[in-house]
Order: structure tokens, then C-alpha cells, then sequence
């Protein structure tokens, strides 16, 4: 099986995360999903920022959920990263799903509420995607498991992957029984177990973050559905001579 090469907040290494020149350079990469994290502003925009609060990747501070679009649109989303980016705006997932709608993409939305739990974060993110008819290529991932379990009545339609960097003898099963359909591990978690286990219960598994050769070089091995790294072009030339 072809494990998928996703672009972990876009082509993370070589622009500033989850803005969309990180997204255009995964696509113009030939990477063949984008994984991005989505959150609530004040005024219930859903927008792809990884962190709670705005500090690390732009000039400004606060909490997402206390600022309003607007508020987020002012701040300099760039220049953390380098000067050429300085300018670069946070985007709305609205914004992402149109760019990604004639492209030949599929998407993995981290829903981040497992430090804040966003009120009808799911019914957001889930009829946006119906809206723009992007429901058969998209994976909705957390590592909140009540959040998932919130999600299950949409499993028929959607990739619903549960989010786990912890040890677990049953996460197969624990995963399941949750309603999702897929598991996305750290990578310190692969294993040939676990990988079997998943192939019996028709589960994906995907890993993260996965930018060392050996490791990504070990998920082709196992095959698994695919990998998150911040490089996709790397991991797509290590693919190729695999
Ligand atoms: O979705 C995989 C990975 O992005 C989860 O961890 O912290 O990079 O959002 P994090
Ligand atoms: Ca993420």
C-alpha cells in the first residue's frame, strides 16, 4: 500500500505554519493531503491556528476564542518565521476549503479542543465541508476523545481519526468503540501490533510528525495509510526510491 504524504500545517518547514503559503507550497511539493488544526474565534469563525493562544506564530497576544476574526486578520502571521512572510494573515478553514476545492487534495482537520472545548466546534467544521462538498476526502481528527465520540454519528460519511501520543494495550478497540475510524499515533508508538491490529479492524493508521529518513523510511515499511511531516518533498523523494 502507498502510504499518503500529508503536509503536517502545510509544508511547515519551509514556511510559516497553517497560512497559506505553507498550503501552496505542499501543493506545488505534489504532497497529497494537507493536515491543519482548526479553532473558534469570539464571533464562532472557525480558523487554522495550532496554538490557544496567538503568541507563538504572530506578533500579537491573547486567546483565539477571545479575539473576533477581524482582530486576528491585524496580526502578522509571518514574520515569527522570516521576513519574506511578514504580511501573512491567519485564514479562515473557509479560505482553505476553497482553495482546496479544484485541487486534487485530501485534508485532515485537527479539530484543537482538547485544552479548549469549542462549543458545536464539530457541526461547524462538518457543515462547512458539506457545503463545499468535501466530506469524501476529509478526516476530522482530536486527541479529545469525548469530542470524537460526538463525531461518530458522521463516521459513514467522513474519516474520523482519534489522536493519541500515549501508550495503550486497547487503543485499537478504545478507538473504536469512540466511533472512529481511523488512529493517528506519534510516531514513537509504531509498531508491527499495532499496525496488525489495525488492518484486522479495517482502522487507518496514520503517524506524526515523521521528518527523519529512518523514520519515514519505517512507515513505508509498515504501510501505514500515511505519515504527517513538514516536509513533504523529502518524504515524497524518499517514497519514490523506496
Ligand atoms: O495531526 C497530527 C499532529 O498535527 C498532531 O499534533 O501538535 O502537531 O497538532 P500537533
Ligand atoms: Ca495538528
Amino acid at each position: 500500500m502507498k502510504t499518503k504524504i500529508i503536509a503536517h500545517r502545510g509544508a511547515s518547514r519551509y514556511a510559516p505554519e497553517n497560512t497559506m503559503p505553507a498550503f501552496e507550497l505542499a501543493y506545488q511539493s505534489k504532497a497529497e493531503g494537507i493536515e491543519t488544526d482548526v479553532q473558534l474565534t469570539k464571533d464562532n469563525i472557525p480558523v487554522l491556528i495550532h496554538d490557544e493562544q496567538v503568541k507563538r506564530t504572530t506578533n500579537g497576544t491573547g486567546y483565539i476564542k477571545d479575539l473576533t476574526f477581524e482582530q486576528l486578520r491585524q496580526l502578522d502571521a509571518g514574520s515569527w518565521f522570516s521576513g519574506e512572510f511578514t504580511g501573512t494573515q491567519i485564514i479562515s478553514l473557509d479560505e482553505l476549503l476553497q482553495w482546496v476545492k479544484d485541487k486534487p487534495l485530501c485534508l485532515n482537520i485537527e479539530l484543537k479542543n482538547n485544552k479548549i472545548d469549542y462549543k458545536h466546534l464539530e457541526s461547524i467544521v462538518y457543515e462547512r465541508l458539506k457545503d463545499y462538498q468535501l466530506l469524501n476526502r476529509t478526516t476530522l481528527s482530536t486527541f479529545n476523545p469525548r469530542s470524537v465520540h460526538r463525531l461518530k454519528d458522521y463516521n459513514k460519511d467522513i474519516g474520523i481519526a482519534f489522536l493519541t501520543s500515549k501508550r495503550n494495550r486497547n487503543l485499537v478497540s478504545h478507538a473504536h468503540e469512540l466511533g472512529a475510524n481511523a488512529i493517528h499515533i506519534k510516531y514513537r508508538l509504531l509498531n508491527k501490533l499495532l499496525v496488525d491490529q489495525c488492518k484486522q479492524a479495517k482502522m487507518a493508521v496514520r503517524v506524526y510528525t515523521v521528518n527523519r529518513s529512518a523514520h519515514i523510511m519505517k512507515c513505508f515499511t509498515h504501510e501505514c495509510n500515511g505519515i504527517f511531516t513538514d516536509i513533504p518533498d523529502k518524504a515524497l523523494q524518499f517514497r519514490t526510491n523506496f
